[in-house]
């Protein structure tokens, strides 16, 4: 049976209950959602003809402790947990979203895309928006519809309001004008039903964990569908032509850990699979966002691009994309050496550009605050809006990623190299220097990363895992790439060490033969990042010199790439004509699952390697 992974950021959950408070129960299935988001959460329930909600800023335990989220009348009623994504993460911006007359009530996970059409237009009728998420528009978009169409059921009323939505969504919507149901409708964004036949309640949510406890018997939604939950139980229609559709509930025999993981025995691996998703949410990013940080760029007089690990390999593939496509000189600096090394001369012409996954990394906010208070522009990409990083930082843009939870960066190194590389497509229209037709097939490539990645994991995983099997007695590794593959050389790396502990050396190619060549003997495994641009041949060089001097050729390459596959002991393959400024984000995958099933082989847990921590707040 299948069940998609974590689409996106955020929790929702509704019951329609016949015996039972409302409010506890999607309280405790909350809980078990907020590894999907936990920076602000609300509950909103239906009583005697009224809505009743409350929401706040802060995890469930903190709002719960100050707002007492039991405490609401009524058996029906939806929940949220939020990862922000539109709007920092406070009161104002979590679910549920009302409309003007506080009857309707709406939580979503998913990026509605054209939110900024459909607010001018609602504002435009009448419409007074409270928050600065995407999400309000639906709930505005209801009572709208409802206004002008009075002859229009609650139900018919979403379903008209989600024609209009463009981008990803599932959403739960109430309102006190039909108070005896709940609407869930979906679009790419996942959305379960939970069917408890001892109780003969219903449930609906983002992903089964939610009621797991409460149930085993599961209705999966498919894209463009619209539910409704009554005391009689589902019903599901289309959305596009109202017919109706039939659909018994399946059993789940999943454990809630098996839930919270979707099936996968890891975090890690589950975050790997998530990748498509995460690529086509970063390509949702609003063009003003992207418009702004590069207009600031393009500005610059000198351009640091500060991070650590994973964050700051981003950074180093930045530099490539940034000179490659937009002419533009950057510098990419580890945070833990940015003081010393550029803290005396970082000054008001400075532009500092930080990554950072959690935006609470201390090397990363030290650094920061050292060139903020030398008056520098502060700009700044992270998954974690809220965080610190987008506190003290002028322009910051989310990567869209949704929480992670694996130690291991994956899906977030992924999402920061895409929304780079849209950074460095905008500099590049900006500046002119490249031609439109080196833009377009990139824009093209670009748009079509999320299938490529996709096709990867899916085409990858065996052979990777087959890889790893025969390697796993190496006690040293090489990691070589030239160009912008150098980055995706020293993440492969990175990935190996910190996950399965295998001492591991990366380079740019080129540098090798400087003084790490004398570590090679007979079957030591080099791996080569080799994509097919300027760097080729040198490369092939390069591989010829560790082949004649006993090394084992471990190739990530292009499918066409017959040249290095006879040279190669052995490869994993990624689809071809990938522009080589887009190329990390491809050429990361096989490493990513070359690493994870190292760690199998020896019995490490890749989710939780020794000594570290998912967000570092020391120096
Ligand atoms: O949250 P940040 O992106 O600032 O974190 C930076 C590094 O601590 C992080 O990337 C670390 O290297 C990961 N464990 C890599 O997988």
């Amino acid at each position: 049976m299948d069940i998609e992974g974590n689409k996106n950021m955020c929790g929702i959950f509704g019951c329609f209950l016949k015996n039972e408070k409302a409010a506890p129960v999607i309280h405790s299935s909350l809980k078990r959602l907020e590894y999907r988001g936990y920076d602000s959460v609300g509950i909103a329930t239906l009583f005697d003809g009224a809505v009743f909600l409350k929401k706040g800023q802060g995890n469930i335990d903190e709002v719960h402790k100050s707002l007492d989220l039991d405490d609401l009348p009524g058996n029906i009623g939806i929940g949220h947990t939020r990862w922000a994504t539109h709007g920092a993460p406070l009161q104002v911006n979590s679910h549920p979203h009302s409309d003007c007359t506080g009857k309707i009530a709406v939580v979503h996970n998913g990026i509605i895309e054209n939110f900024n059409d459909l607010k001018l237009e609602l504002q435009n009728l009448g419409h007074t928006f409270v928050s600065k998420t995407d999400t309000e528009v639906i709930s505005h978009l209801i009572e709208e519809v409802m206004k002008s169409k009075p002859s229009f059921s609650f139900a018919d009323a979403v379903q008209e309001a989600t024609k209009r939505l463009e981008g990803s969504f599932a959403i739960a919507a109430i309102s006190s004008h039909e108070p005896d149901k709940i609407i869930c409708a979906r679009n790419e964004s996942p959305l379960v039903l939970g069917i408890n036949d001892n109780t003969g309640d219903v449930y609906c949510a983002s992903d089964i964990t939610a009621f797991l406890l409460l149930t085993n018997r599961v209705v999966i939604i498919n894209n463009g569908e619209l539910v409704v939950l009554t005391a009689e139980g589902y019903l599901i229609k289309k959305i596009r032509d109202n017919s109706l559709i039939e659909r018994v509930p399946e059993i789940f025999q999943w454990t809630a850990e098996m839930a919270v993981k979707q099936g996968y025995p890891h975090f890690m691996i589950k975050e790997i699979h998530e990748q498509p998703e995460v690529l086509r949410n970063t390509l949702r990013l609003q063009d003003h966002y992207l418009d702004l940080m590069s207009t600031f760029l393009d500005r610059a007089t000198e351009i640091f691009l500060v991070a650590c690990g994973t964050s700051y390999h981003a950074c180093l593939a930045a530099s490539y994309m940034f000179s490659k496509i937009a002419f533009l000189p950057t510098y990419p600096v580890y945070a833990s050496e940015f003081i010393e090394q550029y803290g005396k001369s970082v000054n008001i012409d400075s532009t500092i550009l930080a990554v950072s996954q959690s935006g609470e990394t201390a090397d990363t906010i030290a650094a920061v605050t050292c060139a903020q208070q030398r008056a520098a522009t502060i700009l700044s990409l992270t998954n974690a809006i809220g965080s610190t990083l987008t506190r003290i930082s002028r322009v910051y843009i989310g990567t869209q990623a949704g929480p992670e939870i694996g130690v291991a960066a994956t899906k977030t190194f992924i999402s920061q190299l895409s929304v780079l590389a849209q950074l460095a497509l905008r500099l590049a229209k900006k500046r002119g220097k490249v031609s439109q037709d080196e833009i377009d097939t990139t824009e093209e490539q670009l748009d079509k990363l999320p299938e490529i990645v996709n096709s990867i994991v899916k085409t990858q995983e065996d052979k990777a895992k087959q890889i790893a099997h025969k390697y796993a007695k190496s006690n040293i590794f090489f990691f070589l790439g030239r160009g912008i593959s150098t980055a995706t050389a020293f993440e492969g790396r990175l990935k190996l060490m910190e996950i399965a502990y295998i001492p591991s050396l990366a380079f740019p190619a080129g540098e090798s033969k400087h003084g790490p060549i004398s570590l090679i003997e007979h079957g030591i495994p080099v791996v080569f990042v080799c994509q097919k641009d300027d760097t080729y041949k040198t490369a092939i060089s390069n591989i010829i010199e560790m082949k004649t001097r006993g090394a084992k050729i471990l190739a990530i390459i292009e499918e066409d790439d017959d040249e290095v596959k006879a040279l190669a002991d052995d490869y994993l393959e990624v689809p071809k004509n990938i522009p080589g400024v887009l190329s990390p984000i491809p050429f990361t995958i096989p490493l990513q699952l070359l690493a994870y099933y190292m760690a199998l082989e020896h019995n490490c847990n890749p989710d939780m390697p020794r000594n570290l921590a998912k967000s570092v707040t020391v120096k």
